[in-house]
């Protein structure tokens, strides 16, 4: 008896409708990615081979990556890759997978160096604190060219995976990566920064089980767990990033809707800020706070 040869087209659509009955969210986009995964093709080209057969190994291969995705093994980890700022970058279960709403710190960023408002606009000083896997330090050394670009983690294997991704877009000498708890690498010298960007970890410990299991599971605990309330390193980045910032120097730091009026709070209780404000992701939820630090 032949064995039945199945074509892309075909074994697509079996797939989402499979995918689909067991509860994956998009289930088409999830085998198409899976698919392209395994046969090393672009999703297009797999449009435009639809007739085309798959051999015994590719199906067990792809069979291989659904069993994975049914365990609810995040698509990214599968592949071992996730897009930010249009930018391709590697992911590991080491590292958090970058998130779209992210952009708007790196997008704010730039508007700050456009409109010149940065205290030295010439040749900038920024530091990423918490760099996972570099996302925010290397989209924010593609955009502003003269910057010097520090990036830190308590995780020696995120910032093993941030050096990757610096040499997978040729950034190597652009940014100097550091390791230690939040300002400890930094405590000893007398470096400050125009910029401070954070995306720290904000997840409440108390709401880590309403987390869907791709993110409760495989990420990180150390990049997502912000422990009671969520503003644990919220609350330390903003006590002493006035230490770190150049007169006149900025604060970005990314977290929860609910987080932000505390944060604003927070901010006007070290009396190191003479301006502040909160900007909405692109769900127009309130998602970062902006500061600029006293002249004096
Ligand atoms: C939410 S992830 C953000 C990663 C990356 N910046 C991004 O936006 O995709 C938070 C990062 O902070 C790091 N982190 C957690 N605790 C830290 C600490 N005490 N000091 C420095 N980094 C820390 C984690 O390892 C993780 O990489």
């Amino acid at each position: 008896m032949t064995q039945k040869r199945w074509a892309i087209q075909e074994i697509l659509n079996v797939t989402t409708e499979f995918l689909r009955d067991k509860g994956i969210e998009s289930p088409r986009l999830c085998a198409e990615v899976l698919l392209s995964h395994q046969l090393k093709k672009s999703r297009v080209e797999l449009y435009l081979e639809f007739d085309q057969p798959l051999s015994t190994l590719e199906i067990a291969g792809y069979r291989f990556l659904i069993r994975r995705r049914l365990k609810r093994e995040p698509l990214q980890y599968i592949t071992g890759h996730q897009e930010f700022w249009s930018l391709d970058f590697l992911v590991s279960p080491a590292v958090f997978i970058p998130r779209p709403e992210t952009e708007i710190l790196v997008e704010e960023a730039l508007k700050l160096k456009q409109r010149d408002l940065l205290s030295d606009s010439f040749q900038p000083k920024i530091l990423d604190l918490g760099t996972g896997s570099g996302a925010i330090a290397i989209a924010l050394a593609k955009e502003i060219q003269d910057a010097t670009i520090w990036a830190s983690d308590i995780s020696f294997e995120a910032l093993a995976l941030a050096r990757d991704n610096t040499k997978h877009h040729n950034l190597n000498n652009r940014i100097k990566f550091c390791q230690g708890d939040l300002w400890q690498p930094f405590s000893n010298s007398s470096i400050t920064f125009d910029m401070i960007i954070s995306n720290p970890p904000y997840i409440p410990a108390e709401a880590f089980k309403m987390l869907p299991p791709e993110v409760s599971y495989y990420e990180p605990r150390i990049a997502l767990d912000g422990h009671e309330n969520g503003t644990h390193f919220i609350k330390r980045i903003i006590e002493e990033s006035g230490i770190y910032l150049k007169p006149g120097g900025w604060l970005l730091i990314e977290m929860d809707p609910d987080q932000t009026e505390r944060a604003l709070y927070l901010i006007d209780s070290t009396q190191s800020f003479r301006y502040k404000e909160r900007l909405m992701d692109y769900r127009k939820k309130y998602r970062m706070v902006k500061a600029q630090k006293i002249n004096g």
